[in-house]
């Protein structure tokens, strides 16, 4: 047994030993040790609570220890934890399919369940990829993809990430080379223009006959920037992909289940993708699993092809813990009142990030469903700017140019006007001390 550590000493052997998400071992930045988690709020060790505005990366919708996913938790459990999936089958796994099925529209009905929002994403390629072999058209193994964008972090992921601010430069040699667009060009709620379509009917009309598909997030753009675009923007895309035989692929691995307003960002536009990528929120964020759906056609199609399999197959596919949290996370979401939440949420930043459009600093301030943004003009220092929202009280993340909120559906409209005082101060306060520096 390791002996059991005060808080400094845990905090101390965390940042000698563990590396966090884009972390270093030489300059590791303080981790703040989390003691409980519970509705909208997280209690660190010693006691401080702050009002989370993370949902820990778009996924804890409902807040956390939420009675009917840990409840589904414990029945599975006694059950069994887990199985193989290969040549076995369980019902956590076909009561999801089921769920997702009658969730998503109608022509997406065959599903593969992964094990993070990456590989969900790296089933996909293998699916468009897999289908064109199948089609007798192995060179069409390139995708079109949206600068600005964020996909996952693994090899195939990071290659459609921007090759100015993503992964690329670091990695260039080792990743394939895709056809890149800049990202659309007409924000959500502008007014649309047609032209601005010329970029991707360009690339599709000179390299369609090299093209699997095109991926994007829908009308989101979450990590690559937190950007929200026109809608009409994917009604068009998807009229390009059909006009030039090219798959659509949507990753809503951030914006499934509501956090844009809508259920699916597609709804926003109507719109149907050949394949499509969910996670995160999946499991109410209580364990991590990934879904890609994908079409009758699409499923066909590759498994026409010599021995007919998907090349995909992790260990803990499927996993039956994980697939029960899921389906009571879905269920508790369809009795909810989420839509009515995400408006209030919406209302909420809306209101209280209002002060910051106008603070030295600032460049935009972007609201979309349970998403706001407030984008500075400088990168800001995590190690300067994280202290300050402890003080405040909330527990917000910024990465880059990009202080941001997606709290949980469940956060209380006062707890969303704390959260904001908490922003608009700090922002207020970092911004005239940059200023001053
Ligand atoms: C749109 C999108 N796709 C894929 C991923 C990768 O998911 P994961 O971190 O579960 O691998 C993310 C994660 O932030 C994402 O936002």
């Amino acid at each position: 047994m390791p002996p059991t550590l005060d808080t400094e000493q845990l905090l101390e052997f965390d940042k000698r030993h563990l590396w966090h998400p884009y972390s270093s071992m030489a300059h590791p930045l303080t981790a703040y040790p989390v003691a409980a988690a519970e509705g909208a709020i997280l209690t660190l060790e010693g006691g401080t609570s702050l009002i989370d505005g993370m949902s820990s990366w778009w996924s804890a919708i409902h807040g956390y220890q939420v009675a009917e996913i840990n409840a589904a938790l414990r029945a599975q459990i006694d059950h069994f934890s887990h199985v193989m999936f290969g040549g076995l089958t369980h019902r956590p796994a076909v009561e999801l399919a089921q769920r997702l099925i009658a969730l998503t529209p109608p022509p997406l009905q065959h599903i593969f369940l992964a094990d993070s929002g990456s590989i969900a994403v790296e089933v996909a390629l293998k699916m468009a990829l897999q289908y064109w072999m199948a089609r007798g058209e192995p060179e069409r193994c390139k995708l079109a993809v949206l600068r600005g964008g964020y996909h996952g972090d693994t090899f195939a992921t990071m290659a459609l990430a921007d090759p100015d601010n993503g992964m690329h430069t670091l990695f260039q040699h080792q990743l394939p080379s895709h056809h890149f667009i800049p990202r659309p060009s007409i924000p959500f709620g502008a007014a649309w223009e047609e032209r601005s379509m010329e970029p991707l009917q360009q690339l599709l009309e000179q390299h369609h006959s090299q093209l699997a598909a095109l991926i994007l997030e829908p009308v989101v753009q979450g990590a690559g920037g937190m950007y929200f675009y026109h809608p009409k923007f994917l009604q068009r895309a998807r009229a390009l992909c059909d006009h030039y035989q090219v798959l659509l692929i949507a990753d809503e691995i951030a914006t499934g289940f509501g956090r844009s307003g809508e259920l699916l960002a597609c709804d926003h536009a109507g719109v149907v993708a050949d394949i499509l990528c969910i996670g995160k929120a999946l499991t109410g964020g209580t364990l991590s699993l990934a879904a890609t759906l994908t079409t009758e056609a699409v499923a066909t199609t590759l498994s026409s092809q010599g021995s007919g399999t998907l090349m995909h197959g992790p260990t803990f596919m499927a996993n039956p813990l994980a697939c029960s949290a899921a389906n009571a996370s879905i269920d508790l979401l369809l009795r909810s009142p989420w839509r009515q939440r995400v408006q209030q949420i919406e209302a909420g930043l809306r209101r209280g990030l209002a002060p910051c459009r106008s603070m030295a600093g600032v460049k935009e301030v972007r609201i979309l469903g349970a998403i706001g943004v407030v984008e500075m003009r400088e990168a800001v220092d995590l190690n300067r700017i994280q202290p300050l929202f402890i003080e405040q009280g909330v527990w917000v993340r910024p990465f880059g140019r990009l202080i941001y909120l997606m709290p949980p559906f469940v956060i209380e409209p006062q707890a969303v006007e704390a959260l904001t005082r908490g922003v608009v101060e700090v922002v207020s306060t970092f911004a005239s001390s940059a200023t001053r520096d």
